[in-house]
This record gives structure tokens, C-alpha cells and sequence, in this order.
């Protein structure tokens, strides 16, 4: 049995094929083995999209790790500094003192991250740094900083590698482009 899976039709085409996307966590990887060394690192996912990214960067790296996972909702008026996080899921550890990589999928308007970094500083981490697979720089609305960024794509709608529509398509193991009647 072939475990190849067909391109549903729903997805136009492939943007990032799951061979670039091994090359380009590869090279997430070895920049945090780089740059954190031997100490241990927590890495904190984003749920629900960074499942799939923490899974196979945490397993590229060389130091001791822990993984835990974070659900979060923004809410407000798009303002940064003025914005709320909605928390479903808490840290299950405690952070401060420690080396932190936060893990997302995606980095759109930037705004649920920016808020995300400000209230997980509060909480003292020795080092905070942030991970993403993939970033949207034309939504992006106000400063955010994201150390370790795989790759720049024009703001389309994508799916696969743990990005959902209507909570489908993240099990695709490349990034499609949502054809656009089926969101519209
Ligand atoms: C996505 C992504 C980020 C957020 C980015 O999650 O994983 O958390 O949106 O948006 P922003 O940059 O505009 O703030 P989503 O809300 O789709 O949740 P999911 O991972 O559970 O699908």
C-alpha cells in the first residue's frame, strides 16, 4: 500500500512540497542548536497548527528538551498594545528562568504572537525566542520579532503541515493553496 497521499481537490496547488519543508526545519533546527547549546530548552507549540512544526523540529534537536503546548485567542481591535489573549489551554510548567522557543505554524497579522511574547515575558523566562515555519509579511500589523523564520509566502490561503480550513487539511504533509471557491 502506497502511503503517498493524493492532492485532495480542493487544494489548487502545492506551494511548499514536503521535501522543502524538511530542508527548511533542518535549517530552523541546527540555527536553534546553534544558538541555545547544551542547556535545556522548553519548546512551547501554539495549538493547533504548531503541532505538526514542534514535532519535527523537537526532534532535530541536540540539547534536552521539554514540550508543551499553549491554546490561545486574540481578541480586540487589531491594536497590539490594547489587546486581550483569551487562554484554553495554560503552560503546564513553569517558565521563569528558563530558555523558551515558542513554536508556531504561521505568522499572519503577527497580532496573537506579539500579545503571546508580551505575557510569556511576564512570566520570566531566562531566554524567550520565537520559531515559525512560515510567514505572511503583507497581512503583517505592527512590530513583531520572530528569530527563527522558515519562509516568506505571498497571503494566500494555506493548508497542510497543521494549517486548517474549517479544522481540514492539516494532516497534508506539504502546504497547499486553498483553491478559492471553497472558502468563498
Ligand atoms: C493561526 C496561527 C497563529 C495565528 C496567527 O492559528 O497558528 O496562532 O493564527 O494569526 P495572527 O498572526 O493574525 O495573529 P489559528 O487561530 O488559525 O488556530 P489553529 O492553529 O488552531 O488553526
Amino acid at each position: 500500500m502506497s502511503l503517498t497521499q493524493a492532492v485532495p481537490v480542493e487544494i489548487e496547488r502545492v506551494l511548499v512540497p514536503e521535501a522543502r519543508i524538511a530542508e527548511l526545519v533542518d535549517e530552523l533546527a541546527a540555527r536553534v542548536n546553534g544558538d541555545f547549546g547544551d542547556g535545556e530548552l522548553i519548546l512551547v507549540g501554539v495549538l493547533t497548527g504548531a503541532v505538526v512544526l514542534a514535532a519535527d523540529l523537537m526532534r532535530r534537536l541536540t540539547m534536552p528538551c521539554r514540550l508543551d503546548f499553549i491554546g490561545v485567542s486574540s481578541y480586540g481591535d487589531g491594536a497590539v498594545s490594547s489587546g486581550r489573549l483569551e487562554w484554553h489551554k495554560r503552560l503546564g510548567c513553569e517558565i521563569a528562568g528558563r530558555d523558551v522557543l515558542l513554536v508556531e505554524d504561521i505568522v499572519d497579522t503577527g497580532v496573537t504572537l506579539a500579545r503571546l511574547q508580551a505575557e510569556l515575558l511576564a512570566m520570566r523566562p531566562r531566554r524567550l525566542a520565537t520559531c515559525a515555519l512560515l510567514n505572511k509579511p503583507d497581512r503583517r500589523q505592527g512590530e513583531v520579532e520572530v528569530e527563527y523564520l522558515g519562509l516568506d509566502i505571498p497571503d494566500e490561503f494555506v493548508v497542510g503541515y497543521g494549517l486548517d480550513y474549517a479544522q481540514q487539511f492539516r494532516n497534508l504533509p506539504y502546504i497547499g493553496i486553498l483553491r478559492r471557491e471553497v472558502y468563498r
